[in-house]
């Protein structure tokens, strides 16, 4: 099996050797055709392949983007591209554990910005940053960096921001993992100097993610943008950054389009719209007298074990060809009108995160001194619900939880 995969992505890389700069592929094509290159493929042809692969056009359905792939950017090449940088990574939470600990073995010199002694700092501590050497206060690691990475939370930037903006002198570059700062600057007052170079990389998902795909070997996908391109160099920057981060592939973005698409998921299909409808169904179920168990397995046990990794692994119509006829006829049915009952939410949705009433109530909750009580409080009140109190039950009958 592992024979005929490292022969197939031998012929691949070779076939993509000699076919022209620019090609045209699927989404799916493409990604598998990364991941298994990625993976698999023999040094020899790493650098053929290195050598030829460029920036690929791929055609998302009609519209034709640029991809920008870790092969663009071999560790030599990032090495000599950031040898004379120092990157100042602020922050170490989620993002900032992930993409600090990619970037050091990633052999760049990268050093951490945090509280003294707060959770931060001990973590840090514990991942073997030292203190003096590659672990500093905030305001000590901007000096030193000539690459700044703001990855506080959101709200800390705009609680910081008035301490960290002096030290954005000419020369330095700010990088942000998120539009929200800068864009919603009305709310936050993030307004970054207009004469250095200001650039996104936003991996699309948890920094947890970030590092363990990179231990993989393989890489999660991250959008790029450029806010403020001082030196003519920002958006090429971009690109490495994302690739030194541990981004297998980047797509190009705006700083509103990333923050505005991404506070919209989130609070829509990715999260806050699929508990909302799990609730919904099974509230029906119980309801009708059907019992806690039955409820989950329809609602959420058959979809997050069965039919969504369908989706995740070949596309809706996928899912659709591996159900039942009667499950297949029902589901289209029903599709159609569950999209126009909920096509106004999420209209209503997009306007209040497009006019920043979503930033507003973020940083009006994330400001409260009572905030991690508060979202402790939520997180009981969800834990004890009773659809995932059923939950908890029926995953502990799965076998490997026995
Ligand atoms: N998490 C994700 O899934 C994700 C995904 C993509 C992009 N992003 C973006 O990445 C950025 C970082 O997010 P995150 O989730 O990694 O953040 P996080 O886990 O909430 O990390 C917060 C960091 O900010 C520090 N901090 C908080 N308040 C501070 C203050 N007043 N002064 C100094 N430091 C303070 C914390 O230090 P202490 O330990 O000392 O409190 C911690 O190091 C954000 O822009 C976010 O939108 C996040």
């Amino acid at each position: 099996m592992a024979s005929a995969r490292s022969s197939r992505a031998l012929r691949l890389a070779l076939k993509q050797a000699a076919t022209p700069r620019v090609q045209q592929r699927t989404f799916v094509s493409a990604v598998q055709a990364a991941s298994r290159t990625a993976a698999t493929k023999p040094a020899a042809v790493s650098s053929l392949v290195q050598q030829t692969r460029g920036v690929k056009t791929v055609d998302f359905a009609g519209d034709k983007e640029k991809v920008y792939e870790r092969d663009d950017w071999p560790r030599d090449k990032l090495l000599e591209y950031f040898k004379n940088d120092t990157l100042a990574l602020i922050g170490y939470g989620s993002q900032g554990h992930g993409q600090g600990l990619n970037l050091r073995d990633n052999g760049l010199n990268v050093i951490i910005g945090v509280r003294k002694d707060g959770t931060s700092w001990k973590e840090a501590v514990q991942d073997g940053w030292v203190p003096g050497t590659n672990l500093f206060e905030v305001e000590e690691a901007i000096k030193k960096g000539s690459i700044v990475m703001n990855l506080l939370s959101d709200a800390a930037q705009k609680e910081t921001w008035p301490a960290i903006k002096p030290l954005l002198t000419k020369g330095k570059t700010l990088y942000f993992s998120h539009g929200f700062s800068p864009v919603f600057k009305d709310q936050t007052g993030v307004e970054p100097p207009k004469d250095i170079d200001v650039i996104l990389v936003a991996p699309k998902g948890s920094g947890r993610t970030v590092r363990t795909l990179f231990r993989e070997g393989r890489g999660i996908n991250s959008s790029f943008a450029v806010f403020n391109d001082a030196t003519g160099k920002a958006e090429e920057k971009a690109q490495a950054l994302g690739v030194a981060i541990g981004s297998g592939y980047l797509y190009k973005t705006t700083f509103e389009k990333e923050v505005y698409s991404d506070l919209y998921g989130e609070r829509g299909c990715l999260m806050g719209g699929i508990h909302g409808m799990f609730l919904a169904q099974y509230e029906v179920l119980r309801e009708a007298g059907h019992s806690p168990s039955e409820a989950f397995n329809e609602t959420v046990e058959e979809a997050t074990q069965s039919l969504y990794p369908l989706i995740g692994q070949n596309g809706m119509d996928y899912m659709y060809a591996a159900c039942s006829t009667t499950a297949r006829r029902g589901a289209i049915d029903w599709s159609a009108k569950f999209k126009a009952a909920l096509k106004p939410v999420f209209n209503e949705l997009y306007d209040s995160v497009k006019t920043g009433k979503e930033t507003a109530r973020t940083l009006e909750y994330a400001g409260r001194s009572d905030y991690r009580q508060a979202f402790e409080k939520e997180m009981e009140e969800i834990r004890e619900m009773e659809i995932w109190r059923a939950g908890k039950a029926v995953r502990s009958l799965r076998p490997e939880n026995q």
